[in-house]
């Protein structure tokens, strides 16, 4: 199976009910969803390199749903909201383990040098969408108008350390 249609698996995975919570073993506990999902689809499981753009690409998918609900393209669903925060904040629980010095090149990577030079700020930032996430997770049982300052309060940390730490290929 090659990388392009593992990632394409854990969005399709993720958008029947955020199963993609349980692919690093971590949610289950926060969702009460049962997900017996990745240990077989994961060929690498101990590639960091893969494991992180896993994660992103988990994150992406889930800043997007809260995303068009937020917008108003989407119907308001609160449970959904809180899932994809939740979502969000598995990843940034997980995601500052997946940078060991010997990943700073290799894949596909479009993590950027500055990343292990600055590492306390770059963990900063992942610290930032730990705390940012949960808080919209709580909020989204207030209603849009409570979630959406939350959300936005999120997602802006997703922007500010692509700026620096990520160099955005055109895949
Ligand atoms: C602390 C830094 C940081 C934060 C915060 C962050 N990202 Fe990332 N993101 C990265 C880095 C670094 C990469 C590149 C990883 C690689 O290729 O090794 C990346 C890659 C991605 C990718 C591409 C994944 C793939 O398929 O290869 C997506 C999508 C993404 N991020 C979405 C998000 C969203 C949405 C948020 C906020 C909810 C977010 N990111 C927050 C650092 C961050």
């Amino acid at each position: 199976m090659t990388f392009g249609s593992l990632k394409k698996t854990s969005l399709v995975l993720a958008a029947t009910g955020f199963v993609g919570l349980g692919i690093y073993g971590m949610a289950n506990h926060l969702t009460g969803l049962s997900t017996p999902v990745r240990a077989d689809t994961m060929s690498k499981p101990a590639d960091p390199i893969h494991a992180r753009q896993e994660m992103m690409a988990t994150a992406g998918f889930a800043a997007k749903t809260a995303g068009a609900m937020v917008k108003g393209k989407a119907p308001w669903d609160a449970r959904k909201a809180e899932l994809a925060m939740r979502a969000i904040n598995a990843v940034a629980y997980g995601f500052g383990h997946k940078f060991p010095d010997n990943s700073k090149t290799g894949g596909d990577t479009e993590a950027k040098a500055e990343i292990w030079s600055e590492m306390d700020n770059f963990k900063h930032l992942i610290h930032e969408l730990e705390e940012h996430s949960e808080k919209a997770a709580k909020a989204a049982a207030g209603g849009l108008d409570s979630f959406k300052p939350e959300f936005v309060n999120t997602v802006k940390y997703c922007k500010q350390c692509h700026k620096k730490y990520r160099d955005i290929k055109k895949k």
